[in-house]
């Protein structure tokens, strides 16, 4: 063996490496592949595309007609942190579908077939900055815990989905959020919506195309922009009692008037032995009364004239 063996078949192991690369041997057909980023843009795939190198972290599969994501394969891709599905046929269930991916930063599922987002959905993204979901038609559900824990999330969006209505949890204890998309959904402006209209104007989270942020129903705020209607649900909502409120007046109604029932009857009682216990003493009393009355009588027809005698001659004389 020559001394020079060693370093020679490194280098050219070296050399062999380096040629590879750049020529992008498992770069899936289809795609074109750059330094840690694969790109199958509109590329009519059906399916989640095999042999993406393992090292990517940017996959772009915009504009095809995937309808699936494999998990598994997913999660062989450790280092993904951008995402873009846009314009897919992505569907129903995407739970643990990003259980893999925790270092996913950007994820784009707009224009697909969303149908609800729970909170195993992203719940793994615990590093996600940008969320886009908008446009998907069928997107009629968001747990209110769906993104409790993707605590980086700062842009999120949901504009022209099926939704209308978002509980205020979902979104106000995100401490990131810098920008939420709300427009063009068919939002049903009730009671419960009030809280969030107010966390929107309390809030310093941008909201985009504001104009088209409106309620839809009741139809007496049908294409009521957010602060305005704010100001009519406070009255309406304010006025207007709810079916609880109503039974708990009600309750109350009868507890008073049983109350007062009670009292009334007591009183009456009270009454009642006052009167019989008075009007005992003032027999009795009546009764002495009348007794005196009789001796004083017995006393005047004894000696009616020599009394009246004895009392009126000092005056007269
Ligand atoms: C991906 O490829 C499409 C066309 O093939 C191109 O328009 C787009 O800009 C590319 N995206 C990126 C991020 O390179
Ligand atoms: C998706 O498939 C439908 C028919 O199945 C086809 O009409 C459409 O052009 C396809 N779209 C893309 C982007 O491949
Ligand atoms: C979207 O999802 C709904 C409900 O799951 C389904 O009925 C519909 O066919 C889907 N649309 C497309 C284009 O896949
Ligand atoms: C959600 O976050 C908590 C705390 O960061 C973590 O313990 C939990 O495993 C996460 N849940 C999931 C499903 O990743
Ligand atoms: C408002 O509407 C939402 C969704 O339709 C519903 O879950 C909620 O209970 C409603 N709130 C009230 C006070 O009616
Ligand atoms: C609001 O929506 C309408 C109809 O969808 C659209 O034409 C308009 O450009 C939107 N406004 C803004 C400010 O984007």
């Amino acid at each position: 063996m020559s001394p020079l063996g060693r370093p020679w078949s490194l280098s050219l192991i070296f050399l062999l490496g380096m040629g590879m690369a750049p020529e992008g041997i498992n770069c899936p057909s289809r795609c074109s592949c750059q330094y840690l980023e694969v790109n199958c843009t509109g590329q009519h795939l059906q399916e989640f595309p095999v042999d993406i190198p393992l090292d990517t972290r940017q996959l772009i599969l915009a504009a095809n007609n995937i309808s699936y994501l494999p998990a598994v394969e997913l999660s062989f891709l450790a280092d993904l942190v951008y995402l873009d599905c846009r314009k897919n046929l992505l569907g129903d269930d995407l739970d643990f579908t990003f259980i893999g991916v925790a270092k996913l930063a950007y994820l784009d599922l707009s224009f697909n077939n969303l149908t609800q987002v729970t909170f195993s959905t992203f719940s793994h993204l615990l590093s996600l900055v940008v969320l886009k979901i908008s446009d998907n038609p069928n997107l009629v559900a968001i747990e209110k815990d769906a993104f409790s824990n993707n605590t980086w999330l700062r842009h999120l969006d949901v504009s022209r989905t099926g939704l209308t209505f978002l509980d205020t949890s979902t979104v106000q204890d995100l401490p990131n959020l810098r920008l939420l998309g709300l427009s063009e959904n068919l939002w049903h402006c009730n009671c419960s919506f009030l809280d969030f209209i107010t966390w929107m104007t309390e809030s310093n989270v941008h909201f985009p195309d504001a104009d088209n942020i409106t309620c839809y129903t009741p139809a007496g705020l049908r294409a009521l922009r957010m602060p305005a209607a704010e100001a009519q649900l406070h009255f309406s909502c304010l006025t207007q009692l709810s079916k609880q409120d109503y039974v708990f007046l009600c309750l109350v109604g009868f507890c008073i008037f049983l109350a007062g029932t009670m009292a009334a009857w007591l009183a009456g009682i009270c009454a009642v032995i006052y009167e019989v216990h008075t009007s005992k003493g003032e027999e009795e009393e009546e009764e002495e009364e009348e007794e005196e009355e009789d001796t004083i009588k017995t006393r005047t027809f004894r000696g009616p004239g020599s009394h009246w005698f004895l009392l009126s001659s000092p005056l007269h004389r």
